[in-house]
This record gives structure tokens, sequence and C-alpha cells, in this order.
């Protein structure tokens, strides 16, 4: 019989959801030394807390996170909130002896990030930064092609991360709903929103990036603050491209932002190899796109591959070849690794340390397209 883990959340919106479901799951589909209890789901609004509690089966809710770090019963804090809570709930979570797994960006800042790194490896508690993309089965596939050399030297990579929900001057900035806006709140916009997913991503597939060039742009420059009432300059940057150069000498080119009209949550990126080209599509998520120049001629071309089968990563454990599964599974799948590392006493990759790498390739590119010149990285 595996030991009972109990589990406070610290958020119940979007990501709050996204985890509670994990929890729920990965017990009836991983072999984890762990049976997950979700104990206390903590959010602002107490109706509203109390409805989630409800709905999703803990066991207590409350209004103030202190709560979850001082019940002592409280095995893993979750950290499902905006970025400007994150290093205060992931520090004291730390001091307080709890595993912890925090949502991305790790912190509204690098200095932020160091501190719950020191922190976490101070206390000796298991980590987890929760950068889930890496988890989708087709991308964690691209993982193993690159590190198996089937790709050869990598030349590119190349990544993009489309939305265009904030085209309107009409939404707001700040509050409930839209604190991704506010950057007291973010930190910033797009570049530590989305394009940290795709950095996170591209520096686990391609090693650690040395350098960037970037450019920023905030189309709408005031909004009206939900939380005031009045018009304020908006802080974030609604888009940004960047250029760089990866240690081993490749080339990348990342693009994000709320602007592109028709895009909801467009993820993709390329990777072009010496022998072989990698290709995969947040829209068809389960799908990974492959091109080898060592097929013969007449039937060399682009394969999609359908990561669906028993000996594709994390497929085994789901239901049989040709079935798919989506973007919820990806929780499932980071919560089944921390759980398994958190028995041996290991953080879990993306660590916060990993996490931190990514804070500084953001902070870069913010500072690149600040002064309009190129930044080195180091770590
Ligand atoms: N991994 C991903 O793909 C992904 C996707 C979306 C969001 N995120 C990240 O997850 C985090 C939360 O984003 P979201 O979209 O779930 O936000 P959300 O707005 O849907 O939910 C935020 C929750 O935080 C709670 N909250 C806010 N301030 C609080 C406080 N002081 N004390 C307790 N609770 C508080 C709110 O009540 C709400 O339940 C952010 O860091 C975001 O960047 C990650």
């Amino acid at each position: 019989m595996a030991k009972t883990l109990n589990v406070g959340i610290i958020g119940y919106g979007f990501m709050g959801r996204t985890h509670s479901n994990a929890y729920r799951k990965v017990a009836n589909f991983f072999d984890v030394p762990y049976k997950p209890v979700l104990k206390t789901i903590c959010g602002l609004e107490e109706k509203e807390a109390k409805a989630f509690a409800d709905r999703w089966g803990f066991e207590t809710y409350t209004t103030d996170w202190h709560e979850v770090i001082d019940d002592k019963s409280i095995d893993v804090v979750d950290i499902c909130v905006p970025n400007n809570y994150h290093a205060e709930i992931a520090i004291a979570a730390a001091k307080a002896g709890k595993a912890i797994c925090c949502e991305k960006p790790l912190a509204l800042n690098v200095a932020q990030a160091k501190k719950m790194v020191d922190a976490v490896e101070k206390a000796g508690v298991p980590n987890l930064a929760s950068f889930n993309y890496r988890r989708v089965p087709a991308v964690t596939l691209a993982k193993q092609l690159i590190d198996e050399g089937r790709l050869g030297k990598i030349f590119h990579y190349r990544a993009n991360f489309l939305q265009d929900w904030t085209i309107s001057a009409k939404v707001p900035q700040g509050g409930m709903s839209t604190w991704r806006l506010d950057v007291k709140a973010a930190g910033s916009g797009v570049t530590g929103d989305l394009l940290a997913h795709c950095i996170d991503t591209a520096m686990w597939h391609n090693g650690p990036i040395s350098s960037v060039c970037a450019m920023t742009e905030t189309f709408v420059k005031e909004r009206v603050h939900a939380e005031t009432g009045k018009v304020e300059p908006v802080g974030i940057d609604d888009a940004c491209t960047f250029f760089c150069r990866f240690d081993n000498g490749s080339m990348g080119n990342f693009e994000s932002t709320r602007y592109a009209r028709g895009h909801k949550a467009l993820y993709t990126f390329e990777i072009n190899g010496e022998h072989a080209s990698i290709a995969w599509d947040l829209h068809d998520l389960h799908r990974l796109s492959y091109f080898d120049h060592r097929d013969d001629s007449i039937v060399r071309g682009w394969r999609s591959v359908h990561v669906t089968d028993g000996d594709m990563p994390y497929m085994g454990k789901w239901w049989v070849p040709g079935l798919q599964i989506g973007y919820e599974h990806s929780f499932v799948h980071q919560t089944a690794d921390f759980l398994t590392n958190m028995a041996k006493g290991k953080p879990t990759a993306p660590t916060f340390r990993d996490a931190l790498a990514t804070q500084k390739v953001c902070e870069a590119v913010l500072a690149s397209a600040k002064v309009g010149r190129w930044k080195d990285i180091t770590y």
C-alpha cells in the first residue's frame, strides 16, 4: 500500500485545476510511491475556495496561504498563484520543510529566483518548476531522438508561442483575470509567460543559451487597471522576438506575441540538424514531425509520427496504441516524476535551479531589448 501524501494547493484558477486533476489521477495510471490526498485548497475568495474544495474533493479550504505552510500534516505545497507570490510562498514552504511544486515562471526576476533556489537547496526539499510541456510525450520523444544523436550536429532551433487575446485596448490590466497584463503581478509580458516555456524546452533539448539579441513591443501603452479603475501605463511586453546563440554553436530564433490574430495558444518548435529535423505543434500535440535525410531518396519525406505506442514516453501507462492523450496529461506525467523522485529525496527536473537558468535568459532578453544590443548570459 503506497504511503499517503498530503497536498496543499495554493491557487484554484487555471493551474489549480490542472494540478488538482494530476494529483487525483496520477496513482490510477502510474506506479507512484505515494497516494496523494487533496488536503487543502487555498485562494482569495472564500466562496470559490469552498466550491472548489467540494468539486475536487479537498478535505478543507482556506483564503490564507500561511495556513497551508503552517499545517504540519501537509507534505507538498503546490504554488499555482500569480508570479508575484511565488517567491514568498516557496521560501516559506522550504523553511517549513515541504516538498514544492511551483508554477512557471519561477519568479518575477533573477534576484527572487536565486533566493528561491537558495531556500530549497539549503532546506534540501524536493522541488519542481512546472514547465509542463517537457512532458508532452511528443516533446519528450524529441529529446530522446536528439540524445540518441539522430539529428547529428544541430544548426537551428526556432520556436514560437502565439496568442491573440489582448489586441483590444479595452482589455484591462491587473485584477483577478488580467493580472498577466500588470507588470507588478507578472514581472513581464510574453517573455516570462510564454517564451519562458519555449526557452525551458529549448535548453533541455539543445543545451544552454549563451547570448541573446531581442526586440520587444508594447502595442497598447495604457490600460485601465482593474483594481484602481484608473488608466495606467502598461509595463509588460506585448510581443517579443529574439535571436540567440547556444553553447553548442547552433542558432536560435524565438517569437511570442499576444497580437497574432487567429492564434489562441500556438506553441511550435522546429529543430534542424545535420542528418534530420524535428517539428512539433501544440495544436496537434500527439504528433511529432520527423525528416531523416538518410532515408532512401524514393521514400524520403516528412513523417508524422503518432506518439501513442506503448514504447513511447509515458504512453505505456495510458490506453492502447493509436489512442491519444492531451494537454492535461503533461501535468499527470510531471506529478508522477515528482512523486517518484520525492521518495528518493531528490528534486525533479526542471528544478528550481533549472528554472533560474530560464529566468536568466528571460532577463537577458528584456535587457537586450531595452538597450538594443546583444547580451551574454552566465549561469
Ligand atoms: N504551466 C503552464 O502552462 C501555465 C499555464 C497558465 C498559468 N501558469 C502559471 O500558473 C500561475 C497561476 O496562473 P493561473 O492561470 O492559474 O492564474 P489564475 O488567475 O487562473 O488563478 C490564480 C489563483 O491564485 C489565487 N490567488 C491570487 N493571489 C493569491 C494570494 N495572495 N493568496 C492565495 N491565493 C491567491 C486566486 O484566488 C486564483 O485562484 C502563474 O504563475 C502562471 O504563470 C502556468
